[in-house]
């Protein structure tokens, strides 16, 4: 199979890479950009894990090839950092509120989360839980999440 050459925005940087056009955005971010907060869980498009933002809408990275990447603006957990070290208010909230156990689910969680808040800086319990839907959580039974997020909504609108 011919390679593409695939170019996009990651995190606000343009990237030109060579790669199979078959190949998952999922693999893309993770092997050739080492963007390992993307998370593999179900591989099927079920768990959310590998949630990443792309031209503004939420999508299963593992079920993205890279040619429907081409030309695309991709926001991983990595973008979220606003300077060095400085984690973003949402990122924070989930710390603060105990919505971190394992951690597998939380990259997905928090662009999940991220895109709600962009769209609905002042989301009520439902429209929170209705957000996070294909995100699966193992550990914390989701009520720490929802407190994170609504932790986070409060102080973003400070
Ligand atoms: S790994 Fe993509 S949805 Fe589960
Ligand atoms: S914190 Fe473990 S899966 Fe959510």
């Amino acid at each position: 199979m011919e390679a593409l050459s695939l170019e996009f925005k990651v995190n606000g940087q343009k990237h030109k890479l060579s790669v199979a056009p078959n190949k998952r955005l999922l693999d893309v971010l993770r092997e050739d950009l080492n963007l390992i907060g993307v998370k593999e869980g179900c591989s099927v498009g079920e768990c959310g894990a590998c949630t990443v933002i792309m031209d503004g809408k939420i999508v299963n990275s593992c079920m993205v090839l890279a040619g429907q990447a081409q030309n695309s603006e991709v926001l991983t957990v990595e973008g979220l950092e606003k300077e060095e070290g400085k984690l973003h208010p949402l990122q924070q909230a989930f710390l603060d509120a105990g919505a971190v156990q394992c951690g597998f689910c939380t990259p997905g969680m928090l662009m999940s989360s991220y895109n709600l808040l962009q769209a609905n800086p002042d989301p009520d319990e439902e429209e929170i839980k209705d957000a996070i839907t294909g995100n699966f959580c193992r550990c914390t039974g989701y009520k720490q999440i929802i407190d994170a997020i609504e932790l986070a909504a409060e102080r973003m609108n400070r």
